[in-house]
């Protein structure tokens, strides 16, 4: 699992360690680079200092012990220079250190040269009788700045160190209140979908938790609809049953033939009626936004017309009314066929019922300004201004008087099925007043191909 807390830790370390070497090989060179000068000039002074010194003692004539040349040497003993002074042929006279082969240069100044496989820096300084040598092993100079340079690690280790600590501190202090909101959130019931409390979470996380919070808020809403949706669906289902129950014991009572015709008639209708019911709180879960979209195929509107007018023109029949349909041309869209059928069999269904006796009804499919449009228009009172938009709730049935025994039947679920599969067409649904006579035009249009 991805750690905020390691990844950081390791980048910081990781700069600090590339810090702390960077700045100890500077401190390395530069130390290396200054000490090259003080200690050459040390070396000459030396070399100088032993060479004067012989003028000297052999202008006194003075026998000194070859011991005693350590005198002349200046107090360096870190940087461990030997010396060495030779007669005027080159022999050596004295060395402060017999290990040491340093060979005869006769030239003056600084030199470097390999002693048994070790580089010296040597300077060479010449007097009346003979020479004086000052020498350094180069590696004695590296160690020194070797040294210089690991003194500065033990403090950067330790800066890396406070500095990782305090990273791990502020990370641990800042997300502290995401650790309250995790025991707010798993403490709650399934139910209880309020918003996490955002007031004290650090600004980074906020977006995220407030992204949540929305998520919650709309899975909230759509729990509420589902919920009023399963009372309505349960209310609306007991009338249909108890109407039932009552049209039974009507049957049950009815001794003579006619009255017995007419209670089993009205059971009839009853039970259609509950089966309508079932069939459109069923097409309605079919509707669904989540539920699964059939693949959209290219189809004619106008079939689907002719198949929704015959399939209704029995009925159509029996109410007396005047059902056509309107076919000019081919109307292609791309669409779900059985649910296309649903959308203008629920149109048509509305007409019939809702249309007295004697009216027209007229479907068709036409292209209107390069859209395909389903049209159903009737002869009946049309739907009042004020009413257009809720009668597309689910459930919800117009209040009009004049509500004739067929109008009755339905359950206010047909214009919700007819707009959700509109919608899952990408097209429109509109209700208009007829032009020049009463009646409702329901109007379809899909979008352009
Ligand atoms: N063609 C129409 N003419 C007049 N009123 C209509 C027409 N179509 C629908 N309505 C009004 O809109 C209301 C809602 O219609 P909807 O199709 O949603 O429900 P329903 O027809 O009552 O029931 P269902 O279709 O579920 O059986 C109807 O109750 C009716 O008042
Ligand atoms: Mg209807």
């Amino acid at each position: 699992m991805l750690s905020i807390e390691r990844t950081l830790l390791r980048l910081v370390m990781a700069a600090l360690l590339i810090g702390a070497v960077s700045v100890s090989g500077t401190v390395y060179f530069a130390t290396l680079e200054e000490f090259n000068e003080a200690l050459d000039a040390e070396l000459k002074h030396v070399a100088t200092s032993l060479a004067r010194y012989r003028d000297l003692s052999d202008a006194s004539s003075a026998q000194r012990p070859a011991g005693t040349g350590r005198v002349a040497e200046p107090e360096l003993e870190d940087s461990e220079i030997e010396t060495f002074t030779r007669d005027a042929a080159g022999k050596l006279l004295y060395a402060s250190d017999e290990k040491v082969r340093m060979p005869f240069i006769d030239s003056e100044g600084l030199t470097r040269v390999s002693v048994g496989g070790e580089s010296w820096i040597v300077y060479t300084a010449r007097h009346r009788v003979g020479y004086a040598q000052a020498a350094q092993r180069v590696d004695s100079r590296r160690a020194i700045a070797r040294e210089s340079a690991t003194r500065i690690l033990p403090p950067m280790l330790l800066l890396a160190m406070g500095i990782g600590g305090l990273l791990i501190y502020g990370l641990r202090l800042g997300l502290r209140p995401l650790d309250a909101a995790a025991r707010d959130v798993a403490g709650r019931s399934a139910r209880s979908l309020a918003p996490i409390d955002c007031t004290r979470l650090p600004a980074e996380i906020t977006p995220m938790v407030q992204a949540i919070n929305g998520l919650m808020a709309r899975l909230d809403d759509s729990m509420t609809a589902q919920r009023r949706f399963l009372a309505d669906a349960a209310h609306e289902l007991r009338s249909p049953i108890t109407a039932l129950r009552l049209q039974l014991q009507l049957l049950d009572r009815s001794s003579d033939g006619a009255a017995n015709a007419a209670a089993r008639a009205d059971l009839q209708q009853g039970v259609d009626r509950a089966q309508r019911l079932v069939e459109q709180l069923l097409q309605v879960a079919r509707t669904e936004p989540e539920a699964q979209i059939a693949p959209m195929l290219p189809l004619d509107l106008g079939s689907i017309v002719r198949e929704v007018v015959e399939a209704a023109s029995a009925k159509a029949e029996a109410w007396q009314l005047d059902l056509g349909a309107t076919l000019a041309e081919e109307v292609p869209v791309l669409g779900d066929r059985s649910q296309l059928l649903i959308l203008l069999n629920n149109l048509v269904e509305n007409a019939l019922r809702h249309t007295p006796s004697g009216g027209v009804i007229d479907v068709g499919a036409e292209m209107r300004d390069g859209r395909p449009v389903l049209f159903v228009l009737d002869t009946g009172p049309g739907i009042p201004k004020a009413e257009r938009e809720r009668v597309f709730d689910r459930f919800y049935r117009g209040g009009q008087p004049a509500r004739s025994g067929r109008a009755a039947l339905g359950s206010g679920l047909g214009l919700a099925i007819v707009k959700a599969i509109a919608g899952q067409h990408g097209a429109v649904v509109e209700l208009l007043d007829r032009v020049g006579e009463p009646g409702l035009e329901v109007r379809v249009s899909f979008p352009r191909r």
